[in-house]
């Protein structure tokens, strides 16, 4: 039996719906174990495209049960839109087939208020949050504010903890022209969609294991990327979440020793949505992608930053997450290019670097050592094997996995799920 946890390696967005998607045809079970609706995860089937914020990418295969484990933080409203917008395009999502914690922090108006009064104060260090609340719901929690999925099935205890806290929070609200938040208000939205979540919330612990012991293979979707973690990205231009492979077990329950095998993420170049350092970005790269209608953010629409192939991070992204094997996505973005260059190393103050460094001054400061590699002049969405691919394309990706030091199992070149090369099925 194996158990997989899909880890994004750059900033986000590497395409882990897709592969996570892809790869749910060999698992039974699929769990969102960190972050909330600030991800967006698209995938395309038959045709369709759908973008999932919360609930796992598993869910568009009707055989399969999906969980949204401890550690995420989780919109109740946004979740039962969620659920009935993928209804309104006729995927089950019954209370079988999803499971909830009932440990779960939840996110409340108030820390979507808190999220855009924090972002307002930094002056000029915004962070780019979604706004969606995420980092005052962890907040809340690391604090011991939190509420959690168990309390909106009790009205009272709900009443008195929110309005404790909120005795708290509105005098910020006010203090900066914001209207407070009324405690009855919030409890009443909460407790309505609590009452339709409730058969969908469990002991998700509980489930997870009883399955394991009856042979089920779980696999992880990871949301966000390494260089958003909490611990070990970019700080403080991160979320507020692990989004390495760690918080997979912390979020969900399920110990390292029973996890297999971790598959990063990245996509053939480099993209982040939001504010804080992206060494590779190029302005004419940016937009050729934006030209071409890609790149744009799944849940908040933005323009992504787009820039070269970074290895120093994917190489680094390997180390954290124990990367045992790397799914490179969006390809078909390089096609037409003449030449394509990779950060093979970072020069900091004349010295060489493989690894980058934690002060933002001396991440800020580091300039890329680039190689430059042949691109190629075909398409290649239509590829459907290794063999199909041009000698260019094959030569760059090889080099990719040299640099990273990661042996390359899955290649896509187009959005859709069978856009999708198998380079090692060992490694799958
Ligand atoms: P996630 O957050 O990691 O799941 O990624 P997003 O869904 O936010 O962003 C990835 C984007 O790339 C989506 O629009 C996907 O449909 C798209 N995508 C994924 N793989 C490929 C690929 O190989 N080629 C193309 N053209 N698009 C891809
Ligand atoms: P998926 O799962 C890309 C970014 C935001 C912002 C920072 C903090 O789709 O890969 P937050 O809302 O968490 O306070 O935002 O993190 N960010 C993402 N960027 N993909 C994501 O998720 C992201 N989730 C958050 O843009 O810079
Ligand atoms: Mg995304």
């Amino acid at each position: 039996m194996s158990n997989t946890i899909i880890a994004g390696a750059q900033w986000g967005d590497e395409g882990k719906g897709k592969i996570v998607d892809y790869l749910t045809q060999d698992a039974d079970i699929v769990i969102r174990a960190q972050g909330g609706n600030n991800a967006g995860h698209t995938v395309i089937t038959g045709g369709k495209r759908f973008v999932l914020h919360l609930i796992p990418s598993g869910i568009l295969w009707p055989d399969k049960t999906c969980v949204i484990a401890n550690g995420v933080v989780l919109d109740p409203v946004a979740l039962l839109e969620e659920i009935d917008d993928l209804r309104a395009e006729g995927i089950a999502v019954e209370p079988e087939r999803l499971r909830i914690s009932d440990a779960a922090h939840v996110v409340l108006p108030y820390h979507r208020d808190l999220d855009r009064l924090r972002e307002d104060t930094r002056g000029e260090c915004k962070i780019g949050t979604t706004g969606r609340g995420i980092g005052p719901t962890y907040a809340d929690k690391i604090e011991r504010w939190g509420i959690r999925t168990c309390d909106l099935l009790k009205p009272r205890r709900l009443r008195e903890r929110v309005e404790v806290r909120l005795a708290q929070v509105n005098p910020l609200l006010t203090a900066a022209g914001l209207e407070p938040a009324d405690p009855a208000a919030v409890c009443e939205t909460a407790l309505a969609a609590g009452e339709r979540l409730a058969p969908y919330l469990t002991s998700t612990v509980a489930f997870l294991h009883a399955a394991m012991e009856s042979g089920k293979e779980l696999l992880f979707e990871g949301a966000q990327g390494t260089f958003l973690d909490i611990d070990h990205g970019t700080y403080p231009y991160v979320t507020s979440s692990n989004t390495t492979s760690g918080g997979a077990c912390t979020g969900s329950g399920i110990p390292p020793n029973r996890i297999d095998r971790v598959v990063g993420v990245a996509k053939a170049y480099t993209t982040r949505v939001g504010a804080g350092p992206c060494l590779t970005e190029d302005a004419a790269f940016s937009e050729r992608l934006h030209a071409m209608g890609r790149e744009f953010g799944a849940t908040t629409g933005r323009k992504r930053r787009c820039g070269w192939f970074d290895a120093v991070l994917v190489r680094y992204a390997g180390m954290l997450n124990g990367i045992d094997s790397l799914a490179i996505t969006n390809l078909d973005g390089l096609d037409g290019l003449n030449t394509l260059r990779i950060a093979v190393a970072y020069e900091l103050h004349g010295r060489l670097l493989e690894f980058p460094p934690s002060d933002p001054e001396d991440f800020a400061a580091c300039r890329p050592v680039y190689e430059e590699v042949h691109g190629w002049p075909e398409e290649v969405s239509g590829a459907a094997a290794w063999e199909d691919l041009p000698d260019n394309a094959r030569s760059y990706l090889d080099r990719l996995s040299a640099l990273t030091r990661l042996p390359l199992a899955l290649v896509s070149v187009g959005p859709d799920r069978h856009q999708t090369i198998v380079r090692n099925a060992q490694n799958r």
